[in-house]
């Protein structure tokens, strides 16, 4: 039987290098949500289109030739055979992800790309709603929390322009799937530990709510 562990939590709370590192150890695929939505967004722009447009990017969306997969069992996308990865993290994706992330059609699309992976075998799913919406079933849910003065500090340390209050804010807010502590969800707060003692903290948890591995 395979597992899906979901991580969720704000802009730069550490969530996908303790996803990344928990994986590997874990044998497990490491799935990058925000890569997705970050991916899509980067299209959107390329194709001129405004990310505060809903109508638009709903017609849009069903268009996209978008091809997730995995390599080295860490998810990739593909747009139009394009692969995205380099642009990422761009100040103007970094800008308009969240607006674009809050279209409902592109959710449901992406909401139905993420399922798959579970398919594929054991996954580390990290992102926003992963818990609450992409895999609400799977027992092992964390929330990765830390301070908004360490995860802006995090974010500057990776050279990155982005706002990550407004962000988290837009992501909190909007109607479908915002960012939340799903109920049965396991918290932690990142603020004063190392990657190690965050993957550290997760294991007990995991074993506790009965998963086995080495
Ligand atoms: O994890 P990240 O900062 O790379 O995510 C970028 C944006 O993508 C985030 O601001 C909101 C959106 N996102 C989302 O809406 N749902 C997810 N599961 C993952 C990301």
């Amino acid at each position: 039987m395979s597992f899906v562990i979901a991580i969720d939590g704000p802009a730069a709370s550490g969530k996908s290098s303790v996803s990344r590192v928990l994986a590997g150890r874990l044998g497990a695929i490491f799935v990058n949500s925000g890569a997705m939505y970050r991916a899509v967004t980067w299209a959107a722009l390329q194709e001129g289109l405004d990310p505060n447009d809903a109508a638009a990017l709903t017609r849009w969306i069903s268009t996209l030739d978008i091809e997730c997969g995995q390599e080295n069992a860490r998810s990739t996308i593909r747009i139009g055979g394009k692969d995205p990865e380099p642009f990422l993290r761009d100040p103007h994706v970094n800008g308009a992800v969240s607006a674009i992330s809050a279209v409902p059609e592109v959710r449901r699309v992406l909401v139905e790309q993420l399922r798959r992976y579970a398919q594929l075998g054991n996954v580390v799913m990290e992102g926003r709603d992963i818990g609450s919406v992409v895999f609400p079933e799977t027992p092992y849910k964390f929330y990765i929390d830390a301070c908004e003065k360490v995860r802006a500090k995090r974010r500057s340390a990776q050279g990155e322009t982005d706002a990550i209050a407004a962000r988290d804010a837009y992501d909190s807010s909007r109607r479908t799937a915002p960012l939340k502590v799903a109920q049965d969800s396991i918290v932690i707060d990142s603020s004063t530990m190392t990657l190690d003692e965050v993957v550290e903290a997760i294991y007990p948890h995991l074993r506790n709510l009965g998963l086995k591995f080495d």
